[in-house]
């Protein structure tokens, strides 16, 4: 009987792994560019060559971010959203570029990219058509996959336009078992726990982390300051379900970093930058490198904060405190027992200071303490016991962000 039940469980486990993702991708959040939000569905390259989606936006982003540092600091995937292919598939069924805006085709277009030593991700759809109208991959699955291995794609980014959102449980992790069927590593990206939340269905979020490398769970992201409330709200209404899933290889997706385009402030941007950071989600820039002025790079580049996001944990923080002063901290905990928070300002008011002790943060008991690093300004605060008052200014619509870490 015993044996039995030990062969059962062999078998249980080697249907689950087969049936799972299984590409060791996104042991981190993966970090990189996408072109949906700032450059959207733009396909007028004959008056606006530098803006549209065609082959040259991805080669000059390719370019920017191996020369001004992006590289150098974990961004990696150079990732085409909607309206790049051909409105048709061509004789042999397969997906084709539209081929005056990508007259190389994705394959050499891949090839650029990684000559750069970056990886390049692309978009499809898993109803009839894209959001945007273009080819779906329903009833096309194992050859979309075939071919995106085939081109040497990294990364896909699969949305639900035009779908039965009832068929996304069983249909997506076909598309997981067509990608691992490539035996070419794509990183998975999936919009259906989005699409289910539209539908007042409630997204089965270990089905999903078995089967994509990180997923959107909320609306879309859009260039305002308002947008990214939106989004954080929804992910502390949810925090304790989010950050049950949230793990290497698996990772909440609360939509691309708007820092660097035309809504957010200086100050606005430290605080996406740290959010995102806590929230141990995808850092995908949707914004125009060519001209980002230094002030949202330097954000953008913060080493010290990219390290906590990439902290190998894979944890993702929650809101632990809200003031009546328009104050939230958010706390996450990273490897080696150390600890990040964010104190995230609402306020429309004054510079505030906000005081608070590590204890208030439900910090864990310690020895001797934590040593402790302002990470937002890139300086040692000193030693602090858990019951020390600790004192920041925190600017309106604005973050601090630190990191905590118990002394030896
Ligand atoms: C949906 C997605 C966006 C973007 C567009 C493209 O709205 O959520 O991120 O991919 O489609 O049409």
């Amino acid at each position: 009987m015993v044996k039995m039940l030990q062969c059962l469980v062999v078998l249980v486990s080697l249907v689950v792994s087969v049936h799972g993702l299984d590409n060791g991708l996104a042991l981190t959040p993966p970090m990189g560019w996408m072109s949906w939000e700032r450059f959207r569905c733009n396909i007028d390259c004959k008056n606006q060559p530098n803006d549209c989606i065609g082959e040259k936006l991805f080669m000059d982003m390719a370019d920017r971010m191996v020369e001004d540092g992006f590289k150098d600091a974990g961004y990696e995937y150079v990732n085409i959203d909607d309206c790049w292919a051909s409105k048709e598939r061509d004789s042999a069924g397969k997906l084709q570029a539209d081929p005056d805006r990508f007259p190389s085709g994705i394959k050499k277009l891949a090839d650029y990219v990684h000559s750069r030593g970056l990886k390049l991700g692309i978009y499809n759809d898993f109803g009839t058509k894209t959001c945007g109208g273009y080819p779906g991959s329903l009833g096309h699955l194992e050859v979309d996959a075939k071919t995106f291995a085939e081109w040497g794609v990294d990364m896909l980014k699969m949305d639900g336009c035009y779908a039965d959102v009832k068929t996304m449980p069983q249909g997506y992790p076909n598309m997981t078992k067509a990608l691992n069927a490539t035996g070419r590593p794509i990183l998975f990206s999936c919009s259906w726990p989005d699409y289910e939340r539209a539908s007042k269905i409630q997204p089965d979020y270990k089905l999903i982390a078995k089967n994509c490398n990180i997923w959107r769970n909320y609306i879309d992201i859009q260039d305002s300051w308002d947008s990214v409330l939106k989004i954080i709200d929804y992910y502390a209404q949810e925090q304790d379900t989010l950050a049950a899933v949230s793990a290497p290889g698996s990772f909440n997706d609360p939509d691309m970093l708007i820092i660097g385009d035309f809504s957010l402030s200086v100050e606005q941007a430290k605080a996406q930058m740290a959010m995102w950071s806590i929230l141990a989600a995808p850092m995908l820039m949707s914004n125009d490198l060519r001209t980002i002025s230094p002030e949202f790079r330097e954000i953008l580049l913060n080493k010290e904060v990219i390290q906590i996001n990439q902290d190998p944990s894979g944890k993702m923080g929650k809101r632990v405190m809200q003031t009546q002063s328009h104050m939230e901290v958010w706390t996450r905990e990273l490897s080696s027992n150390a600890l990040a928070a964010v104190i995230f300002s609402r306020s429309q008011s004054a510079p505030a200071i906000f005081e608070t002790t590590l204890e208030n943060l439900k910090f864990p008991t310690t020895s001797k303490g934590y040593s402790v690093f302002d990470v937002t300004d890139n300086k040692p605060l000193g030693n602090y016991a858990l019951n020390e008052t600790l004192s920041f200014i925190v600017n309106p619509s604005g973050a601090v962000m630190f990191k905590a870490t118990p002394i030896a």
